[in-house]
């Protein structure tokens, strides 16, 4: 950049105003400060995903042990005609926290005449890479990709002319990452922005915990690194000096809670820099980084019914290790 400070500022038509960067960074500090200060220490599993953490959960997707990714896309592929024809001509599609907008392709591919494609995720640069490798492979097609928190409110732009449905892509289980009320919240809300659509809702089913624990604790030690990396993005992004060797992934399956937890386990006593104070981390504390609740088919509906949904044609795998439903939102 510049080397000297005058001509930037002069340059800068609002110079107070912070850049989207500094913002984000003032946030994740924020929520790292509050993580460190109170206890049970937990932050939101959102501050995984960085270029680096998008990465590493693509790399867990393809893992043998991490079976929602393939069986979901086997659920996609086997039932595009049926949920094409759900969807009718010149349908819009709204993917909430796209990633690397792979499973979109079975969609495109069997619809009649997509009319747009709006993927939204908080990994900027990851979305920008995706969005242009899709747009390459699908010239018709208007992609607008939206860098957005979608966890904070859900604006979306107008309907385009003559367009068809507008249908909401919520798929991975991502949904499993809300407790069972913001989950409700987040419905009720997709609701409201999809109404006269309807909602493609990807969860993954409740089943044996042992099946469960090795998705979450594969033998690579992806899932680890995955875990870790909140710790070295903050720094990146922050400069804290968190030692990664310090702190062990723990993933479990909790069940009378219904879901995988992961923590950062403190291996030693320690201390945190962070913002001007110092955390101590006692041994063995954790920093709870995520919860990934399960489902079942017949829980996933009433919870879709109570948000205003009218739950429709729901499709599984044999195994039943996971389930996409098409939910109406009814019209105003
Ligand atoms: C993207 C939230 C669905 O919970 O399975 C994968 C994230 N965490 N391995 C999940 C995740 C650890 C994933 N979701």
């Amino acid at each position: 950049m510049l080397s000297h400070g005058l001509i930037d500022v002069a340059c800068d038509p609002t110079p107070t105003a912070p850049s989207p960067a500094d913002a984000a960074s003032a946030a994740f500090t924020l929520d790292l400060v509050t993580a460190l200060a109170i206890r049970p220490h937990s932050i939101s599993p959102k501050y995984f995903y960085d270029t680096q953490g998008s990465e590493l959960f693509d790399r867990i997707c393809e893992l043998p042990e991490y079976y929602p990714t393939r069986t979901e896309l086997a659920i996609l592929s086997r039932r595009a005609g049926e949920i094409a024809h759900q969807m009718g001509p010149r349908a819009e599609i709204v993917e909430f926290g796209a990633g690397s907008l792979r499973k979109v392709r079975l969609l495109l591919d069997a619809m009649e005449q997509p009319a747009r494609y709006l993927p939204i995720d908080i990994s900027g640069e990851h979305l920008a890479r995706s969005a242009a490798a899709l747009q390459r492979d699908y010239h018709g097609l208007d992609v607008q990709p939206v860098v957005a928190d979608y966890t904070q409110r859900l604006l979306l732009p107008a309907a385009l002319p003559g367009a068809g449905r507008r249908v909401g892509f919520f798929p991975g289980s991502t949904i499993g990452n809300f407790g069972p009320q913001e989950a409700l919240h987040f419905l009720q809300a997709a609701a409201q922005v999809l109404h006269g659509g309807a909602l493609l809702l990807g969860a993954d089913l409740i089943k044996d915990p042992a099946v469960l624990h090795a998705a979450y604790n594969d033998a690579q030690g992806v899932t680890a690194a995955f875990n870790l990396n909140l710790l070295a993005r903050a720094n990146r992004e922050l400069g804290t000096d968190f030692v990664l060797e310090q702190f062990a992934h723990s993933a479990f399956y909790n069940a009378p809670q219904q879901r995988i937890e992961m923590h950062l386990v403190s291996r030693r006593r320690q201390q945190i820099a962070l913002d001007g104070r110092l955390f101590e981390l006692d041994e063995g504390e954790t920093l709870h980084t995520e919860n990934s609740y399960k489902f079942t088919i017949d829980g996933l509906c009433a919870l879709a019914l109570r948000a205003g949904f009218r739950p429709g044609p729901v499709w599984t795998d044999e195994d039943r290790l996971f389930c996409v439903h098409w939910l109406h939102a009814p019209g105003a």
